[in-house]
């Protein structure tokens, strides 16, 4: 166990090394840690905080900067974690908090950082607090921490407001009073069993503000803020009608009551005067779905400092796009006194190699509702663009999120059974969408085994015989392996790392994206479907594909060059 520091002797130690750099985050790649699927230590079938830390040689030696983890605290496991019912302990399937020290010091000891999750918006039902609402009944001080109304019609038993839930139905859940009447209705923008927080309740803002240091405190580098764009709302009655979709930037009656409210500004600059307690100063990271110039209010510094840019995960296969969706990131970053994030795949979304091998603009729900075969993938070219594009991305100025398992070349899982499934999408869509368990389905370590080294007792979700193909064991030490390429592409990042500026050539050829970084650092990919162009001068770094050596960069490829 690792001894624990004061606040004050932790910011004693070592005041000029490098672990006290404040913007160590703003061209770190983090590599994100689904914690359940991730190592299993105990053998119960779920990932855990023993198993991560027996990985972190691993991740080190992958090259990567930081690690976030995705919820480990106590919950029922209604959204895979995101439903905390106590948000300063450890889920007792994944550990205790002396196995969080132990990952910590790990963590550290290996050079890296360390960036845990904060759910903001929502809580589990099983919440202490949730479960004294509940029992306190309607007007009570405890009500008043969540988002309890009265419903509407003369009975009271329609919903409050139209609003609907991310995960599809309404947001709005009816509850039963201690009485055993039927009563109010509580929101949820997730499912029921993630109740929405009031953040016009002091006592919410404090308690929050009581978590984020007891992870600081324990040595916790940074946060990942869930749906950050979520948690300030207009409740104001009556409530304003959701006119489009829930996540409708410009419903018909103005600003949308649920997302992207700029009220949210005043909560995150008080955690930025928490972050700035801690030498270094805490980072955060906004996960908030908006386009680029919304993103200011979240990434200001006297915010959360820094936002999650989605628009490369969302663009298509195109250069133009690309091109375009770089420079307004860059830009807008600038403005906000920022870096900009870039990632391709994470727990949420069907992993990059499989988006990739069916047609631009596939309805993902509904190739999964055909388990991945309507339309057929082409899993060469998925994955062969895929590596295009995550080369191209470790070029970029700013951070770069990697998801475990995509250094292995994963694919989705696109044919779990249904019996199998464990994301709430699946039950709330009325089995419309199968959901995001695909991508989360525990990582392959060993060629054979129980559970191919993920641990001693099976997994949670099945894995696919092919899997053994890309495990860690297979891949390790193999030349162009997938695993090697993103070991050689993180090395050689850290070797070329510099300032954050970026050069457009003047001329570039259609179907090409070209930039260059401080040092002759030369980054090319060919988007074009119709073969090669002819590659520029230039010592060749590394390729994502191989070259032909006629002097020609190949269709779907990513160069990097030294000039
Ligand atoms: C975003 C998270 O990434 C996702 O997994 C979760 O379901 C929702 N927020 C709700 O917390």
């Amino acid at each position: 166990m690792s001894p624990r520091l004061s606040r004050a002797e932790r910011n004693d130690a070592m005041p000029s090394s490098p672990a006290h750099d404040p913007d160590w985050w703003r061209q770190s790649v983090v590599y994100q840690i689904y914690p359940r699927s991730f190592a299993d230590h105990d053998g119960d079938g779920l990932g855990d905080l023993r198993g991560a830390t027996s990985r972190i040689p691993y991740l080190a030696e992958l090259g990567v900067d930081a690690v976030w983890f995705s919820p480990f605290y106590p919950s029922p496991l209604a959204d895979g974690g995101y439903d905390v019912a106590d948000y300063r302990d450890v889920d007792p399937r994944l550990g205790t908090l002396e196995d969080f020290d132990d990952l910590a010091t790990a963590v550290h000891d290996a050079g890296l950082k360390l960036i845990v999750d904060i759910v903001p918006n929502h809580s589990s039902d099983e919440h202490p607090w949730f479960q004294d609402a509940l029992a306190a009944g309607p007007g009570s001080p405890e009500r008043d921490r969540y988002l309890f109304r009265d419903g509407t019609g003369p009975t009271g038993d329609s919903p409050p407001s139209n609003w609907s839930s991310h995960f599809g139905g309404s947001a709005w859940t009816r509850v039963t009073e201690p009485s055993g009447e039927p009563g109010q209705w509580y929101l949820h923008l997730f499912s029921r069993e993630q109740p929405d927080w009031n953040w016009q309740n002091q006592e919410v803002r404090q308690d929050f503000l009581r978590t984020l240091r007891f992870w600081a405190d324990r040595g916790v580098d940074g946060f990942r803020v869930d749906v950050a764009n979520l948690p300030a709302k207009d409740m104001s009655e009556p409530l304003k009608s959701q006119s489009g979709a829930v996540d409708d930037l410009t419903p018909e009656e103005g600003k949308s009551p649920t997302f992207d409210r700029e009220e949210i500004q005043e909560i995150y600059r008080h955690w930025r005067e928490v972050f700035n307690e801690y030498d270094p100063p805490r980072s955060a990271v906004a996960e908030a779905w908006v386009p680029a110039e919304k993103r200011l209010i979240y990434a200001e510094p006297e915010g959360l400092g820094q936002a999650f840019n989605f628009d490369l995960l969302v663009a298509d296969w195109d250069a133009s796009q690309f091109r375009s969706t770089i420079a307004e990131n860059l830009t807008q970053a600038r403005v906000a006194g920022t870096s900009s994030t870039w990632v391709f795949s994470n727990h949420d979304v069907v992993r990059h190699p499989s988006r990739y091998a069916v047609p631009a603009r596939t309805d993902l729900d509904a190739w999964l509702l055909t388990d991945g075969t309507d339309p057929v993938p082409d899993p060469e070219t998925g994955l062969r663009k895929a590596r295009a594009a995550t080369l191209l991305m470790l070029a970029l100025p700013g951070s770069a999120y990697l998801y475990q398992g995509e250094e292995l070349g994963l694919f989705e899982v696109a044919d779990l059974p249904a019996n199998a499934l464990e994301d709430p999408i699946w039950q709330r869509s009325d089995h419309q969408r199968k959901g995001r368990d695909g991508c989360r389905v525990p990582l392959p370590w060993t060629t054979d085994g129980e559970s191919l080294g993920f641990g001693p007792g099976g997994s949670h979700l099945p894995q696919p015989e092919w899997f053994a193909d890309h495990a860690v064991e297979s891949q390790s030490g193999q030349d162009g392996s997938n695993l090697e390429f993103y070991r050689q592409a993180l090395r050689l990042r850290r070797e070329l790392q510099g300032a954050e500026d970026i050069f457009w050539p003047e001329h570039t050829q259609a179907g090409i994206v070209d930039f260059v970084r401080p040092g002759g650092w030369h980054c090319l990919t060919n988007f074009r479907q119709d073969g090669g162009v002819p590659l520029p001068n230039g010592e060749v770094l590394m390729a994502s594909s191989e070259l032909p050596g006629d002097g020609t960069l190949p269709a779907s490829t990513t160069v990097w060059l030294r000039h």
